[in-house]
């Protein structure tokens, strides 16, 4: 099936020579057509063009034309740090912060992530998948054509591969690109709270060994932090899953700095997330590596905490990815959209900027730029299409609105 999409006010994010990630400088430029058409084949971008250059579109019964009716057209973003499956929401924990308590106060109290541990062990397999299956259709009509998704509510050997395998159902039945993360190294559960060695061994020697055996992850992360794992223990699990061929993409400098990035570099992890407290030795770990620092600033709107100094990491020339953090303690919004808004308005980010770090930039950060986060000839026919908007810079100007109207994941339009 071949598509044109046509009448196109602005065609963005266009790439003629495929980048795998912009850095520094680079990530203020936008290559954008203006009054443009794009074709899409079995599945890929094929061609893109002037409006004018578009020569007369004939009848053909395996093409269809889509009107643009001069709205934009944008690579889908790229969201490459969720939490989508879950057993249950924790807004009674949002409540709680509203009169006083902190996100640590209410963990140290069993609640966070010990609380969601306890939601997703009661609820079936079945459940899970129903529940995280609705919330990625929402994410995809915002915009969003790849996903990450992380396990780390399990925290026993049963449930983690529960939570994996509803991943790869998801795989399974969405259109989109989504990468498993196995996260078994979250908290540490209440069984093993005064013997973190002992779970560490779980992890290593059962856990991974398992995962791996049914191929259900891509990637090995450990929420390295004041008391949850050290950089030690980050480096065991790691160095762990080297054998299986996980690829490290890791939880640091959330609330501490505590050396977790320069330790994540070592292990050639192919980002570091959140970053919300960095120090220089941080920013000049990530200088020339190919590890991409991946920002979650709405995960600093919900729990006010510190945003992540972008301006200063772009601007001594390091790239930045953008992603939502989607789960239900710390970032219960899985909006592209409201991402980017952050990203310019807290972080000073430039909308060109925001618009790199979550397409090509977040596409990096999820293995996948050679074939998704831009509008290049032979990459995914992911795209959506605006209403009409004044310029690109609306996006994130126009904060908690929709702008989208249609979304195109391989050239085919996502109904559900
Ligand atoms: O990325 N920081 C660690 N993990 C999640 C939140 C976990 C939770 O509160 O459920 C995050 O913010
Ligand atoms: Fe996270």
């Amino acid at each position: 099936m071949k598509v044109i999409v046509k009448n196109i006010a602005e065609l963005v994010q266009v790439e003629e020579v495929i980048k795998e990630k912009v850095s520094g400088k680079e990530m203020k430029n936008l290559s954008t057509l203006k009054d443009a058409f794009l074709c899409m084949e079995d599945g890929l971008i094929t061609d893109f063009g002037f409006m004018c250059n578009l020569t007369e579109i004939e009848e053909q019964s395996n093409l269809k034309v889509i009107d643009a009716k001069g709205g934009m057209v944008f690579p889908t973003w790229i969201d490459a740090h969720s939490h989508l499956v879950f057993g249950g929401t924790r807004e009674l924990e949002f409540v709680d912060r509203i009169n006083g308590l902190t996100y640590q106060e209410i963990a140290n109290r069993g609640g966070g992530i010990l609380n969601s541990a306890e939601k997703l062990a009661n609820t079936s397999e079945e459940k899970l998948y129903a529940s995280a299956s609705k919330r990625l259709i929402e994410l995809i009509k915002m915009g969003t054509g790849a996903l990450e998704i992380k396990s780390g509510y399990g925290l026993s050997t049963e449930s983690e591969l529960k939570m994996l395998r509803v991943i790869k159902r998801l795989k399974e039945n969405f259109p989109i690109t989504i990468k498993a993360t196995f996260l078994g190294a979250h908290a540490v559960p209440l069984k093993y709270k005064n013997n973190k060695k002992e779970y560490l061994k779980l992890i290593a020697e059962e856990m991974i060994p398992l995962v791996a055996k049914d191929n259900l992850a891509d990637y090995i992360d450990v929420f390295c932090e004041k008391g949850y794992f050290s950089v030690a223990d980050m480096e065991y699990i790691v160095n762990a899953s080297k054998a299986y061929d996980l690829i490290p993409k890791v939880h640091v400098n959330q609330f501490n700095s505590i050396g977790g990035i320069p330790a994540a570099v070592k292990l050639d992890a192919l980002s570091v997330d959140h970053l919300e407290v960095m120090n220089p030795k941080d920013i000049d770990a990530l200088k020339g590596t190919r590890t991409m620092p991946t920002l979650l600033p709405s995960c600093s709107f919900f729990l006010k905490i510190p945003y992540a100094p972008a301006r200063k990491m772009i601007d001594q020339g390091l790239p930045v990815a953008l992603a939502t953090d989607y789960n239900p303690g710390s970032t219960p919004s899985g909006n592209m959209n409201f991402v980017l808004s952050l990203a310019c308005i807290q972080m000073n980010m430039n909308p060109e900027e925001a618009i790199n770090a979550a397409t090509i930039n977040a596409a990096y950060a999820m293995g996948i730029s050679k074939t998704e986060g831009s509008i290049a000839k032979g990459k995914k026919g992911n795209i959506f299409i605006t209403n009409k908007i004044p310029s690109y810079s609306f996006i994130p100007y126009n904060f908690g609105h929709n702008c989208i109207e249609r979304v195109f994941i391989n050239g085919i339009e996502f109904d559900r």
